[in-house]
């Protein structure tokens, strides 16, 4: 099977980009049995101005969304990153071993400090971290492990990064640091892979504007779509969303950017192909297609608000899911690190 690791960062309500490019991927390959780490990165949620008291309250909400999207806590250990010191001890070594030109010609940190004064130091380290967060939970000795629920992820390696295509640049620093890492100091890493499931919803776009994707940090809420949004809500942004002057409903990404990310919005939630959905709506205008798009939204996320609610409702339930996930990280991750900590010198042989 793949060794899986993904992250996502507590910064609130999740939109359809989240969901559909990310979570509902890794729903689909815990369905596969594959082996799966996932993790809250709350660390990464501090890299901007953050206020304390709504960072735990969204680090539950994360938990409970993740949840209530289907992600099974027997099945895969989900954790929070700042439970588990071994990430940051990782990027540290890391950070070592990195350039500051190289972080710096990064997409996602240009784009985030491009109309900052003062750049906060983290969010320049950000995708060291989130190498740490990856490489830290390669392969593992069978005997050293000891708790019987961790033992069947033996031989745990990251192989295997599901993510939307946004963080495809950051993949690609964690293979070069691996890389680096191993010419420098002996073969300690694999190398991880991204793997862009369900393609069709790797880059969902801005409601408002087709060339953007779609964001959290877009200042227009009418851009996105969140999960628990209310119907009313959902059924505004999905019928003042920007298509084009015709008409007909077809899929051409390319050229009707706008009435394509509706349509594959659509496919996702009625498990219908594009063409499938293209046909049904042969005589419908783009005006009538949103409102067929808007009520099959509502109607599709329904249940799932409702599942989040409820895991909302039992904190303590919340808690205990991360306490117990955060353990079993930790095992694998410190095995790893000591390995490391030997590897840089820093550790003696017994
Ligand atoms: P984050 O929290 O911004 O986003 C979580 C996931 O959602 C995907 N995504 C999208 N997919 C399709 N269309 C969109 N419009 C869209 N917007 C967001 C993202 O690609 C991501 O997969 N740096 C990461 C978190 C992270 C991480 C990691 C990920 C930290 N450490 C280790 C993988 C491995 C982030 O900010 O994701």
């Amino acid at each position: 099977p793949k060794r899986i690791f993904s992250g996502i960062q507590p910064t609130g309500a999740i939109h359809l980009g989240n969901y559909l490019g990310a979570i509902a991927q890794w729903v689909k390959l815990q369905q596969q049995n594959e082996d799966m780490i996932l993790s809250i990165v709350d660390l990464h949620a501090m890299t901007l101005p953050h206020e304390p008291k709504k960072l735990s309250e969204n680090i539950l909400q994360m938990t409970a969304t993740l949840l209530g999207c289907g992600i099974d806590p027997e099945k895969v250990i989900l954790f929070q990153q700042s439970a588990v010191p071994a990430h940051t001890e990782l990027c540290w070594c890391l950070g070592c071993i990195s350039t500051m030109a190289r972080l710096g010609h990064l997409p996602q940190y240009k784009e985030k400090s491009k109309d900052m004064k003062d750049i906060p130091l983290g969010l320049f380290v950000y995708p060291v971290l989130q190498t740490a967060d990856i490489l830290i939970y390669k392969q593992v000795n069978k005997i050293q492990i000891v708790t019987p629920a961790v033992k069947s992820l033996y031989g745990f390696r990251s192989t295997h990064v599901p993510v939307g295509e946004d963080q495809v640049q950051q993949i690609q620093l964690c293979q070069e640091l691996a890389r680096m890492f191993n010419n420098r100091f002996g073969q300690t890493f694999p190398i991880p892979h991204s793997i862009i499931t369900g393609t069709e919803y790797a880059r969902l776009r801005s409601l408002r504007d087709p060339e953007k994707k779609m964001s959290k940090s877009d200042p227009d809420p009418k851009s996105r779509i969140c999960l628990t949004d209310k119907p009313e809500d959902i059924a505004r942004n999905v019928k003042k969303a920007v298509t084009d002057f015709i008409s007909e409903v077809t899929y051409d990404p390319v050229l009707r950017p706008g009435v394509s990310n509706l349509i594959s919005i659509h496919s996702f939630v009625t498990n219908k192909s594009v063409e499938e959905i293209c046909t049904e709506a042969t005589g419908l205008n783009t005006g009538q297609y949103k409102q067929v798009v808007a009520d099959t939204l509502v109607s599709y996320l329904k249940p799932v608000q409702d599942k989040i609610c409820r895991y909302l409702s039992d904190r303590q339930y919340l808690l205990d899911v991360l306490k117990e996930g955060s353990e079993k990280a930790s095992e694998i991750s410190e095995r790893n690190l000591e390995e490391v900590r030997y590897k840089l010198g820093l550790k003696f042989k017994a």
